[in-house]
């Protein structure tokens, strides 16, 4: 992984800037090239009107089901269903509000690079969107996922917090890996440590749930960004949903391809606010050293970027 200079924006034989179909895309995959510009002029028009589409389907879903911070962000940021947003006006109207912009990326960025992100208020966003034949599948995540699911909430004080907590997480899980001699033992640790935190990241972030005057609400850009797992994440009966337990989420396996059956209930975001602390103090004080296994996979490139990207690199 390498910081460096944009790739340069070149047609993309009429597939616009679709998910899994876009040569500026995979040149910049090839390239190792993890921070890129918005190359807004690649977008096709129905790239934009699958943006249209989305949004339009999602609204009524959205007033019925979202958080109450979450409509107060897509109030605030006044997308529009004309157009894909190009990343500079959300940051115009994102960063006044809570310091955080979002950052356009390639792609899967390895997970100390993704939370050491959050750690600086900056949001890792995918500028791809997903192809307008197929609305409600999502091979990976997409702009409308990251900015009409996520970026809403990080207009949010407390939530903002929440994540740049995070961060500071996975800050401490690579200084305690620094420390460890043993080698083995300092990946075995880590690794449970790496499962820990995306799993609770996975059940709040991305798939949470939230109380608000005795209602279920959703905060997790997931469900905020599927029109159909929203509805059946807050109504479902076949869905399980429980008050949030550091120590339950920790152990919970998930699977990414299929509508979530076991959900987590919050009371506010200051009580994620806090649950985070606990995280961090859970993951300093050695006891997330061994949640179950399984779940998401880690990857070895994920705990290289611990080991040599943190800020405790050797
Ligand atoms: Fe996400």
């Amino acid at each position: 992984m390498r910081l460096g200079p944009t790739v340069s924006a070149r047609p993309a034989a009429g597939s616009g800037l679709t998910t899994t179909k876009t040569p500026f895309i995979e040149e910049a995959r090839a390239a190792r090239l993890a921070f890129i510009h918005q190359p807004y002029e690649l977008y096709s028009p129905d790239n934009h009107a699958t943006w249209g589409q989305l949004l339009e389907r999602m609204e009524g879903r959205w007033r019925q089901h979202a958080s109450a911070p979450f409509l107060d962000g897509i109030e605030r940021l006044r997308l529009s269903p004309a157009r894909i947003p190009r990343l500079e006006e959300v940051n115009r109207f994102l960063e006044p509000l809570t310091g955080f912009r979002a950052h356009a990326v390639s792609g899967y960025l390895p997970s100390y690079l993704f939370f050491d992100c959050l750690r600086r208020r900056e949001f890792p966003t995918t500028v791809t969107i997903r192809d307008g034949a197929t609305l409600d599948y999502l091979p990976e995540p997409d702009i409308f996922h990251d900015v009409a699911g996520h970026v809403p909430m990080h207009t949010d004080v407390a939530f903002a917090s929440t994540l740049v907590r995070l961060g500071e997480c996975a800050a401490t899980a690579a200084r305690r890996a620094a420390q460890i001699a043993d080698e083995r033992e300092r990946l075995r640790r880590l690794t449970s440590n790496v499962r820990a935190l995306s799993r609770f990241f996975w059940f709040s972030i991305e798939f949470g749930l939230v109380r608000e005057a005795g209602a279920l609400k959703a905060y997790g850009s997931g469900l905020l960004s599927s029109p159909g797992e929203l509805v059946h994440a807050v109504e479902a009966p076949e869905v399980q949903r429980f008050p949030f337990q550091i120590e339950w989420v920790v152990n919970q396996l998930f699977e990414i391809d299929r509508y979530q059956p076991i959900l987590f209930v919050i009371e506010s975001f200051d009580h994620l606010y806090g649950l985070v602390r606990e995280l961090e103090e859970a993951i300093a004080f050695g006891r997330l050293d061994n949640v179950a296994a399984g779940e998401p996979v880690v990857r070895a490139e994920d705990l290289r970027s611990f080991l040599t990207q943190g800020p405790y690199a050797k």
